[in-house]
Parts: C-alpha cells; structure tokens; sequence
C-alpha cells in the first residue's frame, strides 16, 4: 500500500491548511488555499513542490491563494464545476463521482452542497482520509448558506456513509465552540463529554482538535445525530423527519 504524507496547519486566523504527499510519485496537493504565504512557506520546509490544488468552494478564505500558488509553482487547480466561475484559476471541473490520479492514490470527488451550492468533498479510499471542507467539522457542520437544510442533511449522510474508520480534516478549528453547543443537546452522551474535556486540554495547550475519524463523529457530533432520542426529546421533535430534526439543530445552533 502506497503511503500518504499528510500536513496541517493553521491559516489565517482559525483555517486548517492541508498539504498531502506521495513521496513514490512526487507529487503534492493542497486542500483549498486560505493563505499563499503560508502554503508556500510549508511546502518549502518540506521540501515538497505544488503539483495540485483541490478547491473544496468557492469562499475567500478557501481559495485567496489560488492565482499566487499557481503563480508560484505552476499546480494544476481542481474545484466544482457547479462554482467554477466563482473559483480563481480552476483549470480542471469535477462533480460527483468522478476520480482524480494523484501519484498511486485516486482521489473521489463527493459533492456536498449545502454551505455552498457546489461545495465538494475529496476522499481517498486508499489512504483512508477524507477532506470535507466547510460541510462537516469536529462535533459541529457548516453553516446553510447556499442550499436548504434538506439539501445539507442529504450531503451530510454522504460522508456518514464513508467507512467508520476515515480520517476527516475539516476546514476550520471550531471544535471547543461546537463542543460547547453539544453538551447542551446532549448532557448525558458520555462519549461527548470525554470527547469536550479533551477539546478543551488540547486548546489550553494550543493543539489543533483535528483531524477528527468518522465513528467519533458519529457517536459525539449532535449534527450527525438527528435520530437520537435524547436530542429529539431536548427540541420536542419526537416524530419528525430526521431532517427536520437537523434543521432545528443548524437553527439553534446559529442563534447560540
Ligand atoms: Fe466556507
């Protein structure tokens, strides 16, 4: 099995930049481009070159780095064919389903609109890793902004599918702020409150939260939880869809 090198790093003030290597291939990508600046400066202490950026959407803080990365190292820009217009230097379109070669891994592109209206997903089977962007972070999810919040559920239970065991990297270190949120749907999931005092031990010692697994995710993370009683009972939604249920998790949310 081919092995991926994966780097994460703080960008702007609360962004994750991820680069990812294959040193058999020699080939690198960034997950989206918060800050040129500070990309540039990972890949140069690696001793890694650009050969890849995956756009995840369209927002500033995901693609202000694109036209100065690809300046700088000639990478070919990869994002969602529904954004395209929206993303800066995009040389290559993608929608669901389709695959990328990078180096020995293929690269599965997983629309999940939502927070934007194009918003995708990659997924490396091989590498057991997925980068999720702004639609699915540790015990939180994106805001709603371009689609509904059907729309999102749907995208959501798209990654919930993905193999327990795959590693999530998430577009922003919200975790201790999500964490809090939780606790208040859920105060007796257990899981969830280990999983809060060690958010909060890992941001007292300035340490990232992520990345995140999906079985955490889906024992401790009110967004992927709909279904649970407890929860269902805390909002008086006994009997709704779950994605009703959701809905009013995103709305309370919001408002907190
Ligand atoms: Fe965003």
């Amino acid at each position: 099995m081919p092995k991926l090198e994966i780097e994460q790093f703080l960008c702007l003030s609360d962004n994750y930049g991820v680069l990812i290597h294959d040193p058999e291939a020699e080939v690198t990508a960034a997950i989206d481009a918060p800050d040129a600046k500070t990309i540039l400066a990972q890949l140069e202490a690696k001793g890694w070159t650009l050969t890849h950026l995956f756009v995840t959407h369209h927002h500033g803080d995901h693609t202000g780095g694109n036209l100065a990365l690809k300046e700088a190292t000639g990478c070919t820009i990869y994002g969602p064919a529904a954004e395209a217009e929206r993303i800066p230097g995009i040389d290559v379109e993608v929608t669901d389903g389709d695959v990328i070669r990078f180096g020995d891994f293929d690269v599965k592109v997983i629309e999940t609109p939502g927070h934007t209206i194009g918003h995708i997903a990659y997924w490396i089977p091989d590498a057991k890793v997925a980068f999720v962007g702004d639609t699915l972070f540790a015990l939180g999810a994106g805001r709603v902004f371009e689609g509904t919040a059907e729309v999102m559920w749907r995208s959501l239970q798209k990654l919930m599918r993905l193999p327990p065991d795959t590693e999530i990297y998430c577009g922003h270190e919200y975790t201790q702020a999500n964490a809090r949120f939780a606790l208040t749907l859920e105060p007796d999931n257990l899981a969830l409150v280990n999983r809060a005092k060690e958010v909060d031990l890992l941001r007292d010692q300035g340490k990232p939260t992520l990345p995140t697994r999906l079985d955490r995710e889906l024992e401790t993370n009110p967004f992927l939880r709909p279904n649970v009683t407890a929860i269902r009972a805390k909002l008086g939604m006994l009997y709704a869809p779950d994605w009703h249920v959701f809905a009013a998790i995103r709305e309370r949310k919001n408002k907190s």
